[in-house]
């Protein structure tokens, strides 16, 4: 079964941005550390990032044409104006999870306008990488109870 975890833009820049909100670990270290809970046999974790609106739009695609069985997505600054992404999302029937690791919420008045949040089935932030390993955590678990019905 494959889940996406696609990545937004600056993303592959983390560990050059704000340390106070974003942990200053690189993505790459995320994915190692999240690692650790997926479980290869039957669940096959695809980590993708693009600063490109149609490259994330593509994968999201891709999840679709391939029946993905559920996409956890951080869409980063994307997020709060890409109604293109929401649409793409809006195609996907799995079980989706969005991820921020600053608590939005918290933060300045143009980052709370919530476009893709709309399509999320749940949403983790503000938890640094845990957030990622949450949500790796329950879209397994989400699945697993899905699987024993
Ligand atoms: C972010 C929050 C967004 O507002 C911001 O544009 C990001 C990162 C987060 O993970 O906290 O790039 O998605």
């Amino acid at each position: 079964m494959d889940i996406y975890v696609i990545n937004g833009p600056n993303l592959e820049m983390l560990q050059h941005r704000e340390k106070n909100l974003y942990g200053g670990e690189s993505l790459e270290e995320i994915q190692k550390y999240c690692a650790e809970e997926e479980p290869s046999d039957t669940y096959n974790f695809k980590w993708l990032q693009s600063s490109s609106e149609s490259k994330l739009i593509e994968f999201i695609h891709q999840a679709v044409l391939s029946n993905a069985a559920g996409i956890i997505i951080n869409p980063a600054a994307y997020g709060h104006t890409s109604v293109a992404l929401l649409d793409a999302l809006l195609c996907f029937e799995g079980f989706v999870i969005e991820v921020h690791l600053s608590n939005v919420h918290k933060r300045e008045l143009f980052r709370q306008t919530r476009l893709t949040a709309k399509r999320a089935d749940a949403l983790i932030e503000g938890l640094g990488k845990e957030s990622y390993r949450l949500a790796v955590n329950a879209m397994i678990k989400h699945l697993e109870k899905k699987r024993e019905q």
